[in-house]
């Protein structure tokens, strides 16, 4: 067990045997969003939904993925020491190589997919159609980061008026240490860990408390690909380890995703360091808005509603938290998301048949619990017994805004009069929040107006607002959401770099 004293760190870094069978779901290339002239991995989502109660017993086979016990605080001082030695080597090895195990890396996860997803639907309650979505955003981000850093790490002769030669290079920056949330305990914890080895750094990777054997898992399978074991330590553990990092003289670089309020002790506990200034990727929360007019589509707002506020029951950053919508159409709205909810299926995550998963634990659904039990409650589905929370409408009077994230499916509406949609924005941007927003509208103007003014980093008009494709739509926020660069986008890996120029009389 990682913790125990008298065992080395790589002794826990298993991986259960039988994820090395055969996979019985070979990749089925087909259609997919385009990128660096490929497919992505939307093939293989396509692949994996054509025979979706096959995976389920697959998943339901696989062996439970072992316990993973919490480092403390010597061993987080082993863990640095061991990989700050690692780290020159790492960053020295070319790129190709770097890249081609991350590649093997994405390979491996659609080879292991069955028994991952099982540790996702068993530790973070996923359901299947989340955990597809999960792995195919791992196996993106791996491909993309491998890509990307190809093309980043490679040295570039800058213009020489003087005669000089000057040669631009970027290069890892020492060891990072990543810090992941529980919501998306495998693409997101490993898309910040592969994007800060992809150029070289050394990475000592941080999972939520709550989501360490998905981690165990995905950075066994890192090593398997090539990455050498000392470069990449996992190190299991709540607010203390993660504290212990920061604190940490090897640190070179932080790549954080959660909440707003640790993002800002993280911030604080970095500026208090001695020695160098160490960079902070932050990306957070949101208080995430769709506005809906009266032109836009009942049916299709009805669908998209539902999937942003209650898919993965609500604990996405990118949710829908707050509807704004037309009052000359709110009724009818309502009475059709909440139709359409009620008829969601909520559940164990490795039915195929689920829709909405349970809430992480029970402190979580607490906080929801108190929250829902302090408003005015339009709707409520039902809920079996359990860390269940249902479906939720609440309807927010015309003096009451929402500033702060509620992470679950609970979904805040707020009714607005024509000509007052200036006055919509206002009150979104308010909150501090700019991570996703929503637009319903066929009117082009509106459509123009609203997004050229949308306070988030990822904008969405006539579909839902969740779910961004790697490469694609790449993801984050401002203000209270994030420090960017967005993951997934051609700025990300620029931050997790140092650069260096070497002149030399020619
Ligand atoms: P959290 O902030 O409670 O924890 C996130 C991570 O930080 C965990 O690994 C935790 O152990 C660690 N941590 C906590 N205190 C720390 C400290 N002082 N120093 C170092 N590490 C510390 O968040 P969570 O509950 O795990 O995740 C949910 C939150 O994450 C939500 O607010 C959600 O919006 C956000 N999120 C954002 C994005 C995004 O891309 N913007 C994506 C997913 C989740
Ligand atoms: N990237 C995830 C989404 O867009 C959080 O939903």
């Amino acid at each position: 067990k990682a913790g125990d004293k008298d065992v080395p760190i790589e002794d826990v870094l298993y991986f259960p045997d039988d994820l090395d069978a055969t996979p019985r779901h070979p990749r089925i290339p087909m259609p997919g969003a385009l990128f660096g002239g490929r497919l992505n991995s939307s093939g293989m989502e396509w692949g994996l939904r054509r025979d979706l109660d096959a995976l389920a017993r697959d998943m339901r086979a696989a062996p439970n993925a072992r316990e993973v016990v919490p480092l403390t605080a010597k061993d987080v001082d082993a863990a640095m020491t061991r990989a700050a030695r690692a780290a020159p080597a790492w960053r020295d090895t070319p790129v190709a190589t770097r890249a081609a195990a991350l590649r093997r890396a994405a390979d491996l996860l659609e080879e292991n997919r069955a028994a991952l997803m099982a540790t996702l639907a068993r530790e973070a309650g996923k359901t299947v159609d989340d955990g597809i979505a999960e792995l195919r955003e791992a196996v993106d981000f791996l491909r993309f980061y491998a890509d990307e850093a190809e093309a980043l790490c490679t040295p570039r002769d800058l213009p020489g008026p003087t005669g000089e030669q000057n040669r631009w290079h970027a290069r890892g920056r020492g060891v990072f240490v990543t810090v992941a949330p529980w919501n998306f305990p495998l693409a997101i914890f490993l898309g910040q860990t592969a994007a800060a080895l992809s150029v070289g750094n050394a990475v000592v990777a941080k999972p939520a408390p709550q989501t360490p054997r998905i981690a165990a898992q995905a950075i066994a399978l890192l090593h398997k690909a090539g990455v050498p074991e000392d470069a990449l330590i996992l190190a299991p553990g709540g607010v203390e380890v993660g504290q212990a990092l920061m604190a940490h003289p090897a640190l070179a670089g932080v790549a954080f995703t959660g909440s707003t309020a640790t993002a800002k002790a993280i911030n604080r506990d970095l500026a208090n360091r001695d020695g160098a200034i160490v960079p902070l990727i932050a990306e957070t929360g949101g208080v995430n808005a769709m506005i809906v007019d009266a032109t836009a589509l009942p049916e299709q707002v009805t669908r998209d509603v539902v999937a942003s506020a209650f898919r993965s029951a609500g604990q996405r950053c990118s949710a829908c938290r707050i509807l704004y919508v037309q009052e000359d159409v709110a009724d009818r709205m309502l009475e059709m998301i909440a139709g359409a909810a009620a008829t969601l299926t909520m559940g164990d995550g490795m039915d195929p048949a689920t829709d909405v998963g349970p809430i992480i634990d029970a402190d979580a659904l607490k906080r929801l619990q108190d929250h829902v039990a302090k408003h005015d409650v339009h709707w409520q589905g039902t809920a079996p017994e359990g860390l269940f929370l249902p479906p939720t409408i609440i309807e927010l009077r015309q003096d009451e805004t929402l500033k702060e994230e509620v992470f679950g499916p609970v979904l805040h509406v707020k009714r607005w009069k024509a000509g007052q949609i200036d006055k919509v924005l206002d009150e979104i941007a308010s909150t501090g929040f700019g991570l996703t927003f929503g637009l319903h509208s066929r009117i082009d103007a509106t459509i123009a107006r609203v997004t050229a003014r949308a306070p988030a980093g990822n904008v969405y008009v006539n579909r839902n607002q969740i779910g961004a494709i790697v490469g694609s739509q790449p993801f984050g926020g401002h203000g209270q959401s994030g420090t960017g660069p967005k993951a997934g986008g051609p700025l990300y890996l620029t931050r997790f770099v140092e650069e260096v120029v070497v002149s030399t009389d020619t």
